[in-house]
This record gives structure tokens, sequence and C-alpha cells, in this order.
């Protein structure tokens, strides 16, 4: 890569990144260190794309960097001197520094040992090729790209190379990343990176999972999930993750409804999606495989209790009080999910009437209202107010003034 990339920055970087970076190059040439922009910008500004991540790599000390930033601009500096990075948020932006860095893997799926290098070992240590391009940001050479393992010539063939014969070894979440970037450019796998992913699969045990879910998230916060996910199935690495993941024609449909119906698609919802034809206790491993937190491991949960549920849904002449009670007690992603998975029209149409209707109805009337009407405190009491409550959801009664006369009504009949 030889031509020069500063017209490119200044076209496809905002402008308060812009007067970021150039600032930060000139204090780097201040204290007699060299400044790159790294990774994902670097790919995506070749590619005309526009990414607000902005990653730097300091050929020197970075948190030293961000504070001289912070003085001069204005901002926070958070660092972790331990790992040479440091996060620098202003009133506009944020961005990440960090110290060049080589790494050494101590065993399959470790986390790195990381120590201060130069910027090629720096990018010799990144994913892929494509992801391992650099461009100079000090005054003197601002825009001077580096790419030692040809990443822009892999970007013009639209080409998912990984650097090295133990890539995947190194860090098997590399395989989720591969697929991730392939189907959202449209690119491919090349060859001998395929013959390697597909080699080293059995690694993706060594990934903890806490990582494993996390690079599932990054795919489900991908525009179109279903292709990565396609792909990683064909590749055998959903089975890897776990024996029951599939990435087939249902899932593909249902998250195009599922944008249809909530765009974005909540990541409950996607691994909803995900495991929606497992039973109880293969979704119970897979939360516990991916350490899924508690709020999301519910949403899972209880999408697939409600699946269980979903008959009672499609009788016919159902009141909207009787849908209330039959949903009220699950997350309203769960419903969500059900209505996306779901293939009869009327449960359908009941489970979204929940969700855009029934599940905000209040009554006007509390608890003191009804102490007021005469009702003392007590069972008796919540039982009127339930009453209630359903039959403002069947649409018996609007206002106040009519909740009110069906109370009293009640009343004179329970005399
Ligand atoms: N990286 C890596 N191996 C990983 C994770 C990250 O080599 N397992 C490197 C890559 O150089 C990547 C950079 O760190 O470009 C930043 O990672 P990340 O922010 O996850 O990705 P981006 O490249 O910014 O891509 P995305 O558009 O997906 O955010």
């Amino acid at each position: 890569m030889a031509r020069n990339l500063a017209s490119q920055l200044e076209k496809h970087l905002p402008s308060e990144s812009l007067r970021l970076v150039r600032t930060a190059g000139e204090l780097a040439s201040g204290i007699g260190v060299a400044l790159y922009l790294v990774g994902g910008a670097v790919r995506d500004l070749l590619l005309g794309e526009s990414n607000f991540d902005i990653d730097l790599v300091v050929e020197g000390d970075a948190p030293a960097l961000a504070n001289l930033l912070a003085e001069r601009l204005g901002g926070k500096v958070v660092t972790h001197r331990r790992f040479g990075t440091a996060k620098f948020t202003s009133a506009d932006l944020s961005i990440d520094l960090a110290t060049a860095r080589a790494e050494s893997y101590e065993h399959p799926g470790a986390l790195p040992t990381v120590r201060p290098s130069s910027i090629r070992s720096d990018l010799s240590r990144r994913d892929f090729t494509i992801n391992a391009m650099a461009v100079h940001l000090n005054p003197h050479d601002f825009g001077t790209p580096v790419d030692p393992f040809g990443g822009e010539a892999d970007l013009a063939r639209k080409l998912i190379r990984v650097l090295h014969e133990k890539s995947f070894c190194d860090d098997a979440t590399r395989m989720l990343r591969a697929i991730r970037y392939e189907q959202r450019f449209d690119f491919h796998l090349e060859a001998s990176t395929e013959e390697l992913l597909r080699r080293d699969l059995s690694m993706l045990h060594t990934i903890s999972g806490d990582r494993t879910r996390h690079e599932l998230e990054l795919i489900l916060k991908e525009e179109n999930p279903e292709k990565p996910l396609g792909r990683a199935a064909k590749l055998g690495i959903l089975e890897r993750i776990h024996p029951s993941l599939s990435g087939d024609g249902w899932l593909a449909r249902s998250f195009q409804r599922a944008r249809a119906m909530s765009c974005p698609v909540p990541l409950g919802l996607g691994f909803s999606l995900l495991a929606y034809h497992f039973g109880r206790q293969q979704a119970d491993d897979l939360i516990a495989r991916l350490r899924m937190p508690k709020a999301t491991a519910h949403i899972v949960q209880d999408t697939l209790r409600l699946k269980e549920k979903l008959d009672s849904l499609d009788a016919p002449g159902l009141m909207p009080s009787a849908v209330h009670q039959l949903l009220k007690d699950y997350s309203p992603t769960s419903v969500a999910a059900c209505a996306v998975a779901s293939d009869s029209p009327a449960t359908i149409q009941r489970l979204q009437l929940y969700l855009n209707r029934l599940r905000y109805v209040r009554t006007s009337l509390n608890g003191t209202d009804l102490q007021a009407m005469g009702v003392p405190p007590g069972p008796r009491l919540g039982r009127i107010l339930r009453r209630l409550h359903g039959a403002k959801l069947d649409r018996k009664v609007k206002t106040r003034e009519e909740e009110m006369r069906l109370v009293r009504l009640w009343l004179s009949e329970e005399g």
C-alpha cells in the first residue's frame, strides 16, 4: 500500500475525530513517539465506510499521551497502567489508546501475556490481514499507511485471511470473528484460512463462556445475524458451542420477522430464537456454557415456558383480559420471541396485542380511591381492583368516571 491516506482520513472521519487525531499526532511528535490509527477504522476507511470506533496505538507510553491530550483538549482519561492502555473521553467522543505491544499465549484460549513493542509486532498479533493495518498520525507522515501483511490487497480480493497458521489455536474466538466479517462485507474465507478453521474447530472448547457469548452477541448485533449464524452452522462452529444449535432456514426467517417487528432486535430475543427449539435442559446447558447474565437467561427460559402455553392463545373468542392473564408473568422480550416464532395468525395477533397495548393498561382508580369509596383494606379490595383492571383491558370502562360507576354497581350488587 504505497499511497497516502490523508485525504481519506479527511473525508471519512467525523470532523471532531479528525481534529482529535491530528492533535494527538502533534502531541505524540512533541514527546518523540509515533502514533497510529489501527484496526477496524483503517479497514473501514479503505472500504469507504464510516467507523466511529477510533483505536490508536502509540510506540511509547499511551496513558501519558492520553493525559497530554486531556490537558490540551479537556476531557477525561481512564488508564490501565498494567496493560498500557487508556480511554480518552471528551464531550463529543471517546477514543482508545494502547501502547504498541507483542503478545504470547501461555496456552490456547488463554488471555495473552503482553509486552511493549513496535507497531509491526502489534499488527502481527492481530486476527486478520484486513484488521492488521495502521496509518501514521504524526504530522510529518500523516496518512502514511502501514500494511505489512497485505491487508489492502485482501480487501480488494474480498478475502478474510489469518496472519499465521496458529491463529485460531491462539484465539478460537477468531473463528466467529472471521465469519462475522466475511458475511458483513460479503467476503470469503481465504482457502487456507478456511482449512485452518476447520482443522482447529475443537479449539472452540478452550474459549470461556464469557468470551464465546461476547462473540455471539457481536454477531447478534450485526445487521443480518442470520448470515453469519448460517455460515457458522455450515462450518460446524455452532454445534461446537452447543450440539443443538443450528442456523437453518427457520432461524433466518425468524430473524427477518424479528427485524420487521422490532429493529434493532434485542440480544435476549436473538438468544431466544437461537434456543427456541431446545428442551428446557438443553437451554439450561446453553445458558451455563455461555454464562448468560441472569436477565438474558430469564428471557430464554421464559420463551421456552411460554412456547408450551401458546396453544391456549389460539382459543376462539379469548377476551383481552384472558390474554393478559396468560402473558402477564412472562418477560415482554419472550412474548416478542414467541410472536416471531409462532405460525398461528391468531396467536401472533394476541401476543402483539399484549405487547402493544395490554401490558400498559392501568386502572385510573387505585386502592386509596376504593377506600374513599367505602371498600375497607383487605383481600376484597384487591379482588375488586383486579376485576376493574380486567374490565379496563376488555374496554368495558374507559374513563375514571366509568370506573367509579362500575365499582359502585358492584358494591351495590354485593350489598
Ligand atoms: N483484534 C484481534 N483479535 C481479536 C479481537 C480484536 O486481532 N480477537 C484486533 C483487530 O485488529 C481489530 C481490533 O483489534 O481490528 C479492534 O477490535 P474490535 O473493536 O473488536 O473490532 P473492529 O476491527 O473495530 O471491528 P468491528 O467493526 O467489528 O467493531
